[in-house]
């Protein structure tokens, strides 16, 4: 489990970005607090993680799953990547489309379609997406109380 720790970290690293830049409602601690969850997830086969390796090292992952959709829609299933983090040092080098493209090609066989919710304010997070060939299917608007 040397690898869940890994993972972890990366995504403890992703929520800290999420929080700092994008969207200061993200729980930093929300993958320390949830790594028995995680832990059991992976056991039982709930999606898919991929881990990209250098020299031993974790240098980024993802994940994803097959979630159910709302009841309004009219297809029962959605692919959705839950996370995605490549180190900085290991960006811009094709490593995230890699990822993106190895969980579509797994979840064609379970689902119609694929989507991934990302903060408004990532741009680049956003432009990545587009780029791959999501596009934009719906807004989520929040206000502050
Ligand atoms: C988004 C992310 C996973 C892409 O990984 P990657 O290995 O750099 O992806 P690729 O090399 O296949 O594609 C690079 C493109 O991603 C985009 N990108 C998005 N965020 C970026 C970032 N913070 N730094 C560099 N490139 C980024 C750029 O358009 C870049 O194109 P460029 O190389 O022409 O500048 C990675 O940048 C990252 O971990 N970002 C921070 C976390 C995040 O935003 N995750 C997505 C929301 S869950």
């Amino acid at each position: 489990m040397k690898d869940v720790d890994a993972i972890i970290e990366l995504s403890s690293q992703l929520c800290i970005n999420e929080h700092n830049f994008y969207d200061n409602t993200v729980d930093i601690s929300f993958p320390i607090n949830n790594k028995e969850k995680f832990k059991r997830n992976m056991r039982n086969g709930f999606g898919l993680v991929i881990v990209a390796i250098d020299f031993d090292n974790i240098e980024g992952y993802l994940i994803g799953s097959i979630s159910k959709t709302e009841d309004y829609r009219n297809i029962d299933k959605i692919a959705e990547i839950d996370s995605m983090f490549v180190k900085p040092k290991f960006r811009s080098q094709g490593v995230g489309i890699m990822f993106v493209n190895q969980f579509i090609e797994w979840a064609k066989a379970q689902a119609k379609r694929v989507k991934v919710v990302v903060s408004a304010k990532n741009n680049r997070g956003i432009k990545f997406y587009r780029k791959a060939g999501f596009i934009d299917h719906e807004i989520v608007l929040e206000m502050k109380l």
